[in-house]
């Protein structure tokens, strides 16, 4: 189609779906006929040679007026209430919890939100909610239903009040999309097992395990213990279908322009729910290719390209997280390049800076962390990171080898001592977690548990060794404080902010036992929670530190991520220290990973601009006069500054 056919398939359009161009609904069809033309190009990219190619681009379009038109009044009023960037703003602070695990139901949920914002927090991910058979969930993730809520939450009619009570009190709601895959059980799976090819074509069918053999070559495993391999077989219709994640997990086929227009409906229909922030789950698989990995290919990236399109379009309001966990410099891709640069994903997990904190955290030293520092500061401006300490997944050691090269170690015993540490093997080691998917074959791993578990707390308690108990807390806020201030959404995981330990009932639960990324997925028991109010408890420090920390920042424009950040030079290798700066006011944020007391020299806040006279740390609330070069700022272990020049 060329320019004109598109112009005037768009007028057609317009006038048969009644659009008021002229009247309500000329900023939309603006909006759209500015882009279409985008639009067209990025989705020819993909289907130019498609039979269907005409066909879906008009069902495309017709997608996003119905959306359009059914959005409710509230929610474009939201969208043009919102500035520009709002979601880059030092005012945000989110949550990811799971509905039931949190509070049961989601018409509890509105009751809750007191003890979330007495927190600090103000933005809430639901971990998924959609319908998805018990037992072979994945958490939320094999969705059967991506428009009706699973009735252990309760309904779509709760959601829409969680949404307006969050709405009320100046809230946001993320929710996430499972764009790659559905469920065994979702419709058009069931009609693909009964045989229907144009279903069948919605995923990756294969009628001899020939072609699986070859693309097994080159697909890495994602679970390698609990669903070895990509393809599954499918009794029903004898046939082999791609399965990347677990066996009830079936690959949607984006390689056919129906399967990107239903999806992308269903983008949509979570925007009109109200949704502000959009988690995109794992789109570095969207695209497959034999002879490749099958992840991060361009193909993936001009898909989320065009989804982007179509969002500012249709709900300009809604920001979009690419959940993208892979190495350093792919994910930096997911912001957009060249053309599309800052227009593809507005957020995406900063996974890189999160592991290296736990590899500064178990070795003392910030080395590998530095060695980072380069990939990271490419992040085009107006887009944002989403800083984490944990999350509902495990933690993957997935920075690159020359990181670790430069950082002064050889990276594979380094990992291995990584992993050791952390799984509690190492001798001497305070954490208690395990490890998840290992690879027989590749020795890969990835590190399950909580924050404080990780962190010590739990050893300590069962050893009833208040020092190490000290020391635990000290970690876990060092941890969220080096996190909050980096520049991003922090994004906290429901009970760290209550200090929870692992919880080892997964293992009773066949649906669960064979993932035990359960372990750090809390049931809460609201009478600890309940503590955080009860001064001197492990509870209360724990949820005081993090809400003075979330506070801290909610008051410091300069924290809001416009790529105002500058790492200092490594002065100590066991302290990381960036400065984020703004015509008006410079802040130095500095963290000690040490075990040990560390020192740092005044010099090292001398280097930027003008020399500061004296700080103010609002961490410790007390002022420090800068002192001459050959003297030093001391840190206790784990201790951290937050420093404002104040002359
Ligand atoms: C994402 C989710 C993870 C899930 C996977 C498959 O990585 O975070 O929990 O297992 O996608 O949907």
């Amino acid at each position: 189609m060329n320019k004109k056919e598109i112009t005037s398939l768009l007028l057609n359009l317009a006038s048969t779906k009644k659009l008021d161009i002229a009247g309500t609904d000329a900023g939309f069809y603006t909006s759209l006929a500015l882009r279409i033309v985008d639009i067209h190009d990025l989705y020819s990219q993909l289907y130019a040679e498609h039979p269907a190619y005409e066909e879906n681009f008009k069902k495309l379009i017709e997608v996003l007026i119905s959306v359009h038109q059914s959005r409710a009044e509230s929610l474009k009023k939201r969208d043009e209430s919102k500035a520009e960037n709002w979601f880059l703003s030092n005012e945000l602070a989110g949550m990811s919890l799971y509905v039931d695990r949190f509070c049961g139901k989601l018409k509890n949920l509105p009751g809750k939100l007191d003890y979330l914002n007495d927190l600090g927090v103000n933005l809430l991910h639901l971990m998924p909610i959609f319908a998805s058979p018990e037992g072979e969930s994945d958490g939320g993730y094999a969705v059967s239903d991506f428009r009706k809520v699973d009735e252990k939450f309760g309904t779509i009619q709760d959601l829409r009040k969680v949404q307006s009570s969050l709405g009320k009190r100046g809230m946001y709601l993320m929710l996430d999309i499972v764009l790659n895959h559905t469920s065994h059980r979702h419709a058009w799976a069931e009609k693909a097992k009964a045989g229907d090819k144009a279903y069948q074509d919605y995923f990756y069918f294969f009628e001899y395990s020939t072609l699986p053999e070859q693309y097994e070559q080159s697909m890495p495993e994602v679970f390698p213990e609990a669903a070895p391999g990509n393809f599954t077989w499918v009794p029903e219709c004898k046939k082999w279908v791609m399965t990347v994640f677990h066996n009830y997990q079936w690959d949607l086929n984006y390689s056919n322009p129906r399967v990107l227009v239903e999806m992308l409906d269903n983008v949509l229909f979570s925007a009109n729910l109200g949704v502000d922030v959009l988690r995109i789950d794992a789109p570095a698989f969207l695209w497959k290719q034999l002879g490749t990995s099958c992840q991060n290919l361009p193909q993936a990236h001009t898909i989320l390209q065009l989804i982007k399109k179509c969002v500012e379009i249709a709900a300009p309001g809604m920001a979009l997280l690419g959940e993208a966990i892979v190495a350093p410099a792919a994910i930096m891709k997911y912001f957009g390049e060249g053309r599309y640069q800052a227009e593809e994903c507005d957020f995406a997990y900063n996974a890189t800076q999160m592991a290296l904190r736990w590899d500064a955290l178990a070795t003392g030293q910030t080395s590998v962390m530095r060695a980072a520092q380069p990939v990271l500061a490419r992040k085009p401006i107006g887009t944002s990171w989403i800083n984490y300490t944990r999350c509902h997944d495990d933690i993957g050691l997935g920075y690159d080898d020359y990181m670790i090269q430069q950082g002064g170690y050889d990276p594979y015993p380094h990992r291995q001592y990584l992993k050791e540490y952390y799984a509690g093997q190492f001798p001497g080691s305070p954490a208690r977690g395990a490890l998840f998917s290992v690879n027989e074959k590749t020795q890969d791993a990835r590190i399950s548990g909580t924050l404080a578990s990780l962190c010590g707390l739990e050893k300590a308690i069962e050893e009833n060794d208040d020092a190490q108990v000290e020391i635990s807390i000290r970690k876990i806020l060092m941890m969220q404080g080096s996190s909050f201030f980096f520049g991003g959404l922090p994004m906290l995981f429901y009970g760290d902010e209550a200090a929870y330990l692992n919880d080892y009932s997964y293992q009773d639960d066949p649906g669960k036992s064979y993932d035990n990324r359960w372990m750090h997925r809390p049931i809460i028991d609201w009478k600890k929670n309940a503590l955080v109010k009860k001064s001197g408890t492990l509870e209360n420090r724990v949820f005081s530190g993090i809400r003075k920390l979330l506070s801290i920042r909610k008051n410091l424009p300069v924290v809001a991520d416009f790529g105002n950040i500058t790492w200092l030079p490594g002065r100590n290798i066991h302290i990381a220290g960036f400065l984020r700066y703004s015509e008006e006011k410079k802040l130095y944020c500095l963290f000690n990973y040490s075990q040990d007391s560390a020192y740092l020299t005044w010099y090292a806040f001398k280097e930027h601009g003008e020399v500061p006279v004296k700080l103010y740390d609002l961490w410790q609330e007390k002022y420090h006069d800068v002192g001459s070069d050959d003297e030093y700022l001391v840190f206790e272990p784990y201790e951290f500054y937050l420093m404002e020049v104040v002359e």
